[in-house]
This record gives C-alpha cells, structure tokens and sequence, in this order.
C-alpha cells in the first residue's frame, strides 16, 4: 500500500460513539500534519443516528462507502431511543450488516492489563497484574445469523421464540487459522471453548479445531475448555491463557468478562478481520467493544481509549503502518502513567479528565 491516500470511514454511530470517535478523528488530523501521512476520512451515520435521518440503521451508500475503504472505525450502535422498534430495524443491525456482508468472520478482542489501572479492575493485583489475553471469537456465524429464526404463535395462545445456532467445517477452520496463527506470535497456546457436553456443534467445533491443529500447527498448544468452564477461569486464574478461541455467542460474553479484569469497558479495543484478497487487502472494521453506554452519552466523560486503541489496531492490521500504532500505544501508556483518569478509572491520587482532555494528553504525547 502506498503511504498516501489511505481512506479511513469514521462511523460514530450512537451514545457515546460520537465523543469517543471524536478524539480518533484529531490523531488521524495530527497524524496528517505531523508525520505526513494523507488519511482521507469521511464520517458517516449509523445506527440510531441514521435511523433518525434515513429511517434505517445504515444505508446502501454509507454500506459501499465502507466497502470501499481502506479501514472503518465504529463508534457504538443502539440505545433506549430504539429499544421498542422492530428486531429487523434496530440500530445494531447495521452493524451486523456490516460484519456479516463485508465478512468480517475474526473479531479480536485483546485483554490487557495495563500496570498503571491494576487497581481499577474488580479483581485483586495479584489475579491480573501481567494479563495479556487475546480472545478470537468467530463473527459471522453461530447463533446470531443461524436459520430458522424468528417468534412464532403456538397453540393455546403462546409463542414459540427460535434461534438456530449451527457452523460449518470450514467456518469452523478459518477461525482456527486465525486463533492458532496469532498464538504463534504469543505465548503458543490456544484454549478452544465449547459447549460440546451438551451441543453437536461444539462437538464438530471440538473436533475441526483438533484437526486444524494436529495438521497445520503441530507446534501449537490447544487446549479444549467448556464455555462455562472457560467464564469461571477466567476469574479464578485469567492468567493462564493466551489465546482464547470460541463462537460468535461465547466470544461476545467471555470478551465483556475478560474486558472487566482489565478495569474498563472503556478500555478495550477490537478488530473485526475478513480473509486477505488478491490483492493483500483485508476488509476490516475497528471499535471498541463497549457499547454506546447511554447513560453517560453527552457528558464528555466517556473513556476514548478503547476507540484510540482500535485506532492503533487498524494501523497495525490494516494501514501498514506499525511505527505509528506503537508510538499510539506508547503515547496512552505515557499518558496513564502521568495519572491522567477518566471517570470510569478513577482512583485515589489520581487527575479525573474528561473525554477530550483524555485525547488531548494523548495527542501531546505523540510528539
Ligand atoms: C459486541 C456487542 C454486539 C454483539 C451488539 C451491539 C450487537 O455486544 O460487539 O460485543 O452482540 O456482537
Ligand atoms: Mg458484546
């Protein structure tokens, strides 16, 4: 890829999406001026905030706008606004319009403890100084797109609600790959969670990534773990994984668990991967994985790092540009070491800043 031109989509979407995307669009402008690079970006709605304009949560050309850049940042979808509209027409839909079209099957959700919050998370030092977690969870199948679907009347007057939770072969491979492949520049060791006590798919899911591993990466560690297992691990002793692998459904619920050893939702950052093309090109979208956190919207108090961290995944994973995502990463290193806080990490001896102040601090660090 050539160093110029490289065209970024803001996504700001809803709730706090728009203040934290904010402090991504001022790096991406420091970055133009200061290190001569020629990010384009264009920001567009989606979500609640064009379902409020365009009545529908993303439209056709806000979809081929994304198809067409070189990486999208997404801030949040949905909120209490359009709680009550049909499932087919709410906010998160784009958002999994967008995952599911542009094929975005590998969502990675790092969890890392930084040494400056230990004292945020929940959990006692000793549990999660050091906690450096990779969760892989699959992003286009499972229970989220599985057919039949829907809510159904039944006899006597009562509704049946269906979700099909169903993975092919080589849906199940491809994200092996990606697990076993990020394990190699890691620790070497891949725990595969399931549910194969009681589902036939986590059976097959068992089993594929078995295969996967015993053909193409004899060298690497793989260790099968019941779901359930892997949420309670994940508490007594988070340490002892590296990689952890699993379905659309358990990744979204083991990445928010992992997310709070870490102190914040406000914190973690991911990146949502297609397969590499001809050209070497990678559909990708990045946002952090809290949501649009209603509650707080509006207030300028919202933590920017998980976006600005989704920011220095998309250099890193899309934009080539590793030296500029290092020097991110260590600018919000410099930035919690200097004591600077947002409100949902907080703690004594510590400088609350707002949201802007937050991307502010980080900006000056990066020179
Ligand atoms: C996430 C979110 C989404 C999901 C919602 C907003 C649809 O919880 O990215 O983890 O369930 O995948
Ligand atoms: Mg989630």
């Amino acid at each position: 890829m050539s160093s110029k031109g490289r065209k970024i989509l803001l996504l700001p979407g809803d709730g706090i999406g728009p203040e934290v995307v904010r402090e991504v669009k001022k790096i991406l402008e420091w970055f133009n001026k200061n290190k001569s690079l020629d990010f384009s970006f264009d920001e567009e709605l989606i979500g609640g905030a064009s379902i409020d304009v365009n009545k529908i949560p993303i439209t056709d050309e806000v979809f081929y706008k994304s198809l067409q850049s070189d990486a999208v940042i997404l801030g949040a979808c949905g909120g209490p606004k359009w709680d009550n509209l049909e499932f087919s027409k709410k906010p998160e839909r784009a958002l999994l319009k967008l995952r599911k079209e542009l094929k975005l099957f590998a969502n990675l959700r790092p969890a890392i403890c930084f040494k400056q919050l230990v004292d945020s998370s929940t959990l006692k030092p000793e549990i999660v100084s050091g906690l450096d977690i990779m969760i892989v969870r699959e992003l286009t199948g499972g229970i989220y797109f599985g057919e039949p679907r829907g809510i159904e009347p039944i006899e006597n007057n009562q509704r049946r609600g269906i979700n099909t939770h169903s993975y092919t072969t080589s849906e199940i491979q491809r994200i092996a790959r990606v697990a076993f492949d990020l394990a190699k520049k890691r620790k070497n060791v891949v725990t595969s969670c399931e549910k194969s006590n009681v589902m036939e798919a986590g059976v097959l899911w068992r089993e594929e990534v078995q295969l996967i591993k015993d053909k193409e990466f004899k060298k690497v560690e793989l260790n099968h773990m019941l779901a359930d297992n892997c949420a309670m691990q994940l508490l007594r002793n988070p340490k002892q994984f590296d990689v952890i692998l699993a379905d659309n459904l358990f990744g979204d619920m083991l990445s928010d668990e992992a997310a709070m050893l870490t102190g914040s939702l406000g914190l973690l950052p991911s990146a949502s991967l297609g397969a590499r093309d001809k050209n070497g090109k990678i559909r990708s979208l990045y946002e952090p994985v809290h949501g649009s956190a209603p509650d707080i919207a509006g207030k300028n108090i919202a933590n920017p790092i998980a976006t600005i961290l989704s920011l220095s995944m998309a250099l890193r994973y899309s934009l080539d540009l590793e030296k500029e995502a290092d020097l991110l990463d260590a600018a919000v290193q410099k930035v919690l070491d200097d004591g600077l806080r947002t409100k949902d990490i907080i703690s004594k001896g510590n400088k609350e800043v707002t949201t802007t102040d937050m991307g502010d601090a980080i900006i000056s660090k990066l020179k």
